[in-house]
């Protein structure tokens, strides 16, 4: 569905709905259809090397219309290359990339960029300075040769989805950075795309104003469902905006998952580690892919003799499932380390490394009798060297690195 349509019906009385066919040219025989009429974004063996170094390898991935994407990941990871051979900007060594069934590209005809329908959002918002913030909006609909009452209900329109309706006549240089972007978000919508693209939009933003705007996006994707495809290497902000969220490493994806999924059951060594806070033991006994409750997961920590040659699991704990107890309650779980009396009691003991504040609590790093190193947060601060009593309530088992 044309996501203009979609928000003028939520913002204005019905209108003539323009569609698709209305910006393409009538007579567009680049737009090759598939035979299996896939909807939405399909990214299939991915695959781009520069010279002899590869960006992206065999990258697959499907994205459903509407749906809010992000390409997560370190530098260099392959995120804005995955991006620009979406846009067009960058053909394709191999693999196939389809939109509503139509070919993209398919590693040997790349569709050039302004037929395929898609708008991009750029770090630095490339506004032109001589001109009004409404006709930077504009451009592109001149371009396309619209003019008179509908490029002026366009621009109109998709400034007023930004919330900068009042500021059509301004300079860009008299807007802050975040009415800026808005700016740069408004002239791609202009264009009606099928899928925006943004690459770190709000990289440039201070942490107030990116919070902001993280609601700006937000509200925009609830109003229009656009698709949207949205790289960062902030992974607060994929979280917090996307519906999915495609981890990648070295030009892989690694695991494509909702952010809950995400942060409960991360794939691997790796995406445990990129993805939130916690900890990653090595232990005997345990099966990938799982959760381990914390008294299987205990008895497994003083069951193991780390001298022994056997095959172990990675697993992470949260710091959220690692419970503190004070001294004075425990002094015989504290005292013993990782052995118990009974064979059955959770607590185990450990030493505080350090406690660090975090405004709303303290994070604590630990340290287990066998020298094994656990976060876990609190309310009150612990001195550094101090015995706690530590139960484990959950872990999940993962599966080895790549
Ligand atoms: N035009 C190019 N020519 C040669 N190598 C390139 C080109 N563009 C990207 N690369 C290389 O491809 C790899 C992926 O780059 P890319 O820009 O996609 O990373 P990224 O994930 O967007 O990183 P960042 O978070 O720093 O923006 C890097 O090793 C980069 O050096
Ligand atoms: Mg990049």
């Amino acid at each position: 569905m044309n996501f203009l349509s979609t928000l003028r019906r939520s913002m204005y009385p019905p209108a003539p709905v323009e569609t698709k066919e209305s910006i393409l040219p009538a007579d567009d025989t680049s737009i090759r259809e598939t035979s299996d009429g896939h909807r939405g974004l399909s990214i299939a063996g991915a695959t781009k090397y520069f010279s002899s170094q590869a960006a992206l390898s065999g990258v697959s991935l499907d994205i459903a219309p509407g749906e809010f994407i992000a390409l997560l990941g370190p530098s260099g990871c392959g995120k804005t290359t995955m991006l620009r051979t979406l846009a067009g900007f960058e053909a394709l060594s191999a693999g196939h990339i389809t939109l509503n069934g139509r070919h993209l590209d398919d590693g040997s005809r790349p569709l050039p960029p302004e037929e395929r329908n898609m708008g991009m959002v750029f770090q630095t918002y490339a506004l032109w300075p001589h001109m009004s913030v409404a006709d930077n909006v504009g451009y592109a609909l001149k371009l396309q040769g619209i003019r008179g009452q509908e490029y002026q209900r366009r621009v109109d329109e998709a400034l007023a989805l930004v919330e900068l309706a009042a500021y059509g006549n301004r300079p860009p240089q008299e807007l802050s950075g975040g009415q800026r972007q808005r700016v740069a978000l408004a002239r791609c919508l202009v264009t009606s795309p099928e899928v925006v693209l943004l690459d770190e939009p709000l990289a440039n933003l201070d942490r107030h104003l990116r919070a902001a705007m993280e609601d700006s996006f937000r509200d925009f994707h609830q109003r229009t469902q656009a698709t949207l495809v949205y790289v960062t290497h902030d992974q607060g902000e994929a979280m917090s905006l996307a519906d999915r969220i495609a981890v990648m490493r070295d030009g892989r994806l690694i695991q494509l998952a909702t952010p809950e999924v995400l942060y409960r059951q991360p794939r691997t060594p790796w995406v445990a580690d990129f993805i939130g806070q916690g900890s990653i033991m090595k232990l005997p006994g345990l099966t990938p892919s799982t959760t381990v409750n914390g008294e299987h997961l205990t008895a497994s920590l003083r069951a193991w003799n780390k001298g022994q040659n056997t095959k172990t699991t990675h697993v992470v704990v949260r710091p959220e499932h690692v419970r503190l107890s004070p001294i004075n309650t425990t002094p015989r779980s504290a005292m013993s380390g990782l052995t118990s009396n009974n064979g059955t009691d959770s607590q185990i003991g450990a030493r505080v490394v350090s406690s660090i504040f975090r405004g709303e609590r303290y994070e604590v790093h630990l340290r287990l009798a066998d020298g094994t190193q656990l976060q876990a947060y609190s309310p009150t601060y612990l001195a550094a060297e101090s015995a706690v009593g530590v139960t484990i309530q959950r872990a999940w088992c993962l599966e080895p690195d790549a």
